[in-house]
């Protein structure tokens, strides 16, 4: 079965109390729920946070040799990690789907979230549209997957 892995950076198990007026009130756990009910059948969904920049790593590294796309929410990481640019890029070298995604815009707020390390190896980017950002890079991945 098709496995979507959704992996998320630090201070992303805060969501739902986390500065709510920017990120909303929906928790990561909300997220899961909501989209394991959007995924196709026969399409699985695994969502998972980490604060710790290895481990992230290490999932990118098991989705190039599982062969799963990949939702991404790096959070800050976004910002200035190139160790976790050079492991992103290995997914869509790998012909698998890497889908950047950030609740909030960050170009509308301060200036060190302007800049994108991961944008530049990603497939796609979504980004301001709250919680929904997770469930439409979802359907992107979902449409183009092979079928049998
Ligand atoms: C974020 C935006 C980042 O700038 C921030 O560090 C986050 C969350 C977002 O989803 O809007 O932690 O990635």
């Amino acid at each position: 079965m098709p496995r979507v892995l959704v992996l998320n950076g630090p201070n992303l198990q805060r969501l739902g109390t986390r500065e709510p007026a920017i990120y909303g009130t929906a928790t990561l756990a909300d997220v899961e729920r909501d989209l394991r009910a959007a995924a196709p059948d026969g399409v699985e969904v695994e969502l998972r946070q980490t604060d710790d920049e290895a481990t992230l790593l290490g999932w990118l590294h098991e989705a190039v040799d599982t062969g799963s796309p990949v939702i991404l929410n790096p959070a800050a990481f976004t910002h200035y990690s190139y160790a976790l640019r050079d492991a992103a890029v290995l997914v869509p070298e790998a012909g698998l789907p890497l889908i950047e995604v950030h609740i909030s815009n960050p170009h509308r707020r301060e200036e060190f979230r302007h800049t994108s390390v991961v944008s530049g190896v990603a497939t796609g980017v979504i980004a301001g549209l709250g919680v929904d950002g997770y469930r439409l890079a979802l359907q992107y991945i979902a449409d183009r997957l092979p079928r049998d």
